[in-house]
């Protein structure tokens, strides 16, 4: 199927028919927020998925009863999405944790008013785009990557679901000086998820025991989060994700692109990543 029967255009940028409908963006553009809400904001393949098992084991001090027992689209869900229409997300005790893929121009009126936490998770582009590549062949409701040459060029002109990676990162960069919410940005990384959870666990003003962040960080392994069935998207019906195709929960590592970009590829993905983001200050692990 072609882009025009499996996305919709929403404020410039194409979101996926599947999991959204103007239902739900307008319950989203309604939406009213809590100071004590945090939002865990990606661009997607960044570790969103990796934030929605890590931040709630944080709030619940490494209790495994919520990461156990909700799949991590209602234990932490995006805003956007159709799914937040059955939800009742005004009736859920503070300090509620969301997901969102939004850009920061895009959120809500009641977001920069009320200006809950924000903790925004990046990952090098090379990664996040072989990651999505191999994301699209096997989810049946996005449009099929085609060659890598192919998806590349989309990827690099923003023409994919939830727009270009790069314009994601700089607005919600530029909006931790414009706007002082409180903001943590993280990349996470499989050799420091103790440190990660520590650092995150202090912007949510939580203090754990050496011990439940050792806990945490262990059960947040890509070996061991893969056997969460709440969290590895096994609960997902195979026709519309064909996890024989390829892995929700895939390889869990830094550098994969190195595997998967030819030269050629890398050069041209290293010209326009220099031209995009030159005025940004941006360091990414790009390989371990
Ligand atoms: P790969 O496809 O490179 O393996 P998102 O949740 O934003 O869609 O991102 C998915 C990516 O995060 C996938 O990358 C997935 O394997 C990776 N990921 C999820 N949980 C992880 C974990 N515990 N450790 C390392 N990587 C993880």
């Amino acid at each position: 199927m072609t882009e025009a029967e499996l996305y919709s255009q929403y404020k410039g940028v194409y979101l996926p028919n599947h999991l959204h409908s103007p239902e739900s963006l307008n319950h989203f553009e309604e939406f009213t927020f809590r100071t004590d809400d945090i939002i865990i904001v990606t661009y997607p393949k960044s570790g969103t998925t990796w934030t929605q098992e890590i931040v709630p084991l944080i709030q619940n001090e490494g209790d495994m009863a919520s990461v156990l027992t909700l799949p991590n689209w209602d234990r932490v869900p995006w805003l956007e999405e159709k799914r937040a229409l059955e939800l009742n997300l005004d009736q859920r005790p503070s300090p509620r944790i969301f997901a969102s893929h939004i850009h920061y121009s895009m959120m809500p009126k009641s977001f920069y008013k009320v200006k809950p936490k924000v903790i925004y998770v990046m990952r090098n582009p090379k990664d996040v785009f072989t990651s999505s590549f191999h994301y699209h062949g096997m989810v049946s409701y996005l449009v099929n990557p085609g060659t890598v040459d192919e998806f590349l060029a989309k990827f690099l002109s923003g023409q994919v679901m939830y727009g270009s990676w790069f314009e994601h990162v700089k607005g919600w960069l530029n909006a931790e000086d414009q706007d002082p919410c409180p903001f943590l940005t993280s990349c996470l990384l499989p050799c420091d998820l103790k440190e990660s959870v520590s650092k995150i666990a202090h912007f949510m003003g939580k203090s754990l025991s050496e011990e439940v962040s050792a806990k945490i960080a262990d059960h947040c392994r890509f070996k061991n989060m893969k056997q969460n069935k709440m969290s590895n998207y096994s609960l997902v019906p195979e026709e519309i994700m064909d996890q024989k195709k390829s892995e929700f929960l895939r390889k869990g590592i830094i550098g994969d692109w190195k595997n998967f970009f030819t030269d050629a590829q890398t050069e041209c993905f290293d010209a326009v990543y220099e031209e995009r983001i030159k005025d940004v200050k941006l360091t990414f692990v790009w390989d371990l």
